[in-house]
């Protein structure tokens, strides 16, 4: 459980569902760890489960709002004055918005692109400089199978994480002279507060878990824990070679043949 000893880790969004399971995997495997969440009650409370639940993790909770770069500057400069400097960047912190685009209201587009792409951006930028000097880095922007494919009613969601998957590559190719890796992890549904969020929002939330459990070929859906491994991986130095990519946890889904 060693897998990331020496590496000083930021992950955004780390208050609760995957990024507080990727921050609680990379403290278990020997990363210092700093929360940079919007809620900053949910951070601490998050870092001191962690703190008890991993011997000798190294945590810090630092509020933060992605979609101001001077606040994600700040946890930047933070977790550099804590740790040293950051090695590993998850790109985590994201909201839906899903709506029909023509009656959706410009505040929600904005509100939208501001977290799920302008927040991977600022994260991008706040470590870039650093991470090139020192050439060495790895940047784990959070994207969805909602970059891949498309679900009616979704708007514009989908069309932020096409974004960061086109921001994974560009970056990705910039900086690979730099041997600085940035790749992109794109979840099917993974089961946290978001999700349960998205079925009490349905009409009928019995129907809407029933269709989105029958539908995926492992007739389940995925566990934040799982999105975390994969995280791990990319975060560690058993993937020096893969850069500019992404890697789809959905259990299939994305690869099912819809009649
Ligand atoms: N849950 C899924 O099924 C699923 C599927 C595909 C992709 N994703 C993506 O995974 C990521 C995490 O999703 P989740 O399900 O864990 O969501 P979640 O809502 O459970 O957690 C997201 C966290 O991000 C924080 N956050 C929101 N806005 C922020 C901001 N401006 N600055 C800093 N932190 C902010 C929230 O406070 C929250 O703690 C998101 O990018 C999401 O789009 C989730």
């Amino acid at each position: 459980m060693n897998r990331l000893t020496g590496k000083v880790a930021l992950v955004t969004g780390a208050g609760r569902g995957i990024g507080a399971a990727i921050a609680r995997a990379f403290a278990a495997e020997g990363a210092a760890v700093v929360l940079a969440e919007l809620d900053g009650a949910a951070a601490e409370a998050t870092a001191r489960e962690i703190a008890n639940g991993v011997r000798g993790a190294q945590t810090l909770a630092v509020q933060t709002d992605v979609t101001q770069p001077a606040s994600v500057r700040a946890a930047v400069e933070a977790a550099q004055r804590a740790f040293g400097p950051v090695g590993v960047l998850v790109n985590n912190a994201g909201i839906n918005v899903f709506a029909d685009p023509l009656t959706m209201t410009d505040d929600d587009w904005r509100r939208c692109f501001a977290v799920d792409l302008d927040g991977v951006w600022n994260g991008c930028r706040a470590v870039l400089p650093d991470m090139v000097q020192r050439r060495a880095g790895s940047i784990i922007n959070i994207a969805s199978t909602h970059a891949f494919q498309i679900i009616p009613g979704c708007f514009p969601y989908p069309v932020a994480k096409h974004g960061v998957i086109g921001l994974t590559r560009a970056l990705g190719i910039e900086y690979a002279p730099n041997n600085v890796r940035v790749n992109a992890i794109a979840p099917g549904y993974i089961e946290t507060q978001l999700t349960h969020d998205w079925w009490n929002a349905q009409p009928d939330p019995q129907a809407a878990r029933k269709a989105t459990l029958d539908l995926p070929p492992m007739k389940r859906i995925g566990r934040p824990e799982e999105v975390a491994m994969t995280a791990v991986f990319l975060a560690s130095d058993e993937a020096p070679f893969i850069n500019a990519s992404c890697i789809t946890i959905d259990g299939g889904r994305t690869a099912l043949h819809h009649e």
